[in-house]
């Protein structure tokens, strides 16, 4: 039985209750291993704020340890349009402010103000969990962003990514820019990102930017089945194999072949040195 919690486990001064994260318009539920983040304004269409990526922080911060998949998705027909489109206007979001009340912000301060949005997007790679976006409808921006800060994505046959910010004028600069290189190359990236042009579910697993895609209907059980296969993996072993996949890239073979044995001689005198 999924149970919603505060995310104040720890009882830090940085509790963020779920009446504050309905408001922020999020769901947190922790369930055994599973913990599930859903986007939930649906009315907005899960349009995201500086809030949410703070509140995102915040869950990230406190998750319990027992937590070994976080889940994100999206209530309603989209699973994110993105930036809320007020921060464009010069009234802004409430209480957050606005594209034009940032832009004459001091350089450091409006640099610390990007970073922290950041945060909400990079706990998702952590080496002891694994994430996976359930992604249906529209992924836009800061949506596709948000997908791409997950490990693993599972989507619907109606998803719809697409990378806005540069036709507004923007980058994307939500963690989002290096897994798409990673997982697409360079020249798709670049031809995905300046066109702002929709990719589709068939389109998305043939990039690589989707592990499977599935009918609508059966995406929450195929998420499901992924998190149990995952979980059936010994949890040391799988975080020290996701730690040495994560660092493969930035690493040289004989390097790569140095931090294998590291690994493996934890995992082995963890498993059987005796005494
Ligand atoms: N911000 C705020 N409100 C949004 C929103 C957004 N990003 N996207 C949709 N909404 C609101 C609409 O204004 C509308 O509100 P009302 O009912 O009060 O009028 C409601 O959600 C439903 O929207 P639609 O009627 O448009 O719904 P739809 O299902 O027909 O279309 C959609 C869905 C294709 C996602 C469309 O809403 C859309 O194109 N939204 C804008 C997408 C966008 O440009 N996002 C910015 C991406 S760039 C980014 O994210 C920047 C960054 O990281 C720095």
């Amino acid at each position: 039985m999924p149970v919603t919690v505060d995310a104040n486990l720890g009882g830090s001064a940085e509790a963020i209750s779920a009446s504050e994260l309905a408001e922020i318009g999020l769901r947190y539920e922790v369930d055994g291993a599973i913990a599930t983040i859903t986007l939930d304004r649906p009315d907005k269409r899960n349009a995201q704020t500086f809030a949410t990526w703070s509140a995102l922080a915040r869950i990230g911060e406190h998750i319990p340890d027992q937590v070994r998949i976080v889940v994100v998705k999206g209530e309603g027909p989209s699973f994110s349009a993105g930036i809320d489109l007020r921060m464009f206007t010069p009234e802004g979001v409430p209480g957050q402010g606005s594209f034009v009340s940032a832009a004459s912000l001091e350089e450091t301060t409006f640099e610390r103000r990007i970073a922290d949005a950041q945060r909400g997007f990079l706990w998702l790679r952590r080496p002891d969990i694994v994430s996976i976006a359930a992604v249906h409808g529209h992924a836009i921006g800061a949506g596709f962003q948000l997908a791409l800060a997950c490990d693993l994505r599972v989507v619907a046959d109606d998803v719809k990514f697409c990378m806005k910010e540069p036709a507004l004028g923007l980058v994307p600069d939500l963690t989002g820019t290096k897994p798409l290189v990673e997982l697409v190359g360079l020249p798709r990236a670049i031809e995905l990102c300046l066109t702002a042009r929709v990719v589709g579910a068939e389109e998305a697993v043939r990039l690589g930017l989707a592990e499977l895609a599935v009918p609508a209907g059966e995406l929450a059980q195929a998420v499901q089945d992924l998190a149990g296969a995952l979980l059936a993996t010994d949890r040391g072993a799988a975080t020290a194999t996701k730690r040495l996949l994560q660092g493969a890239l930035g690493r040289s073979l004989e390097e790569q072949a140095i931090a294998e044995r590291r690994e493996q001689i934890v995992r082995i005198r963890t498993l059987f040195a005796s005494g």
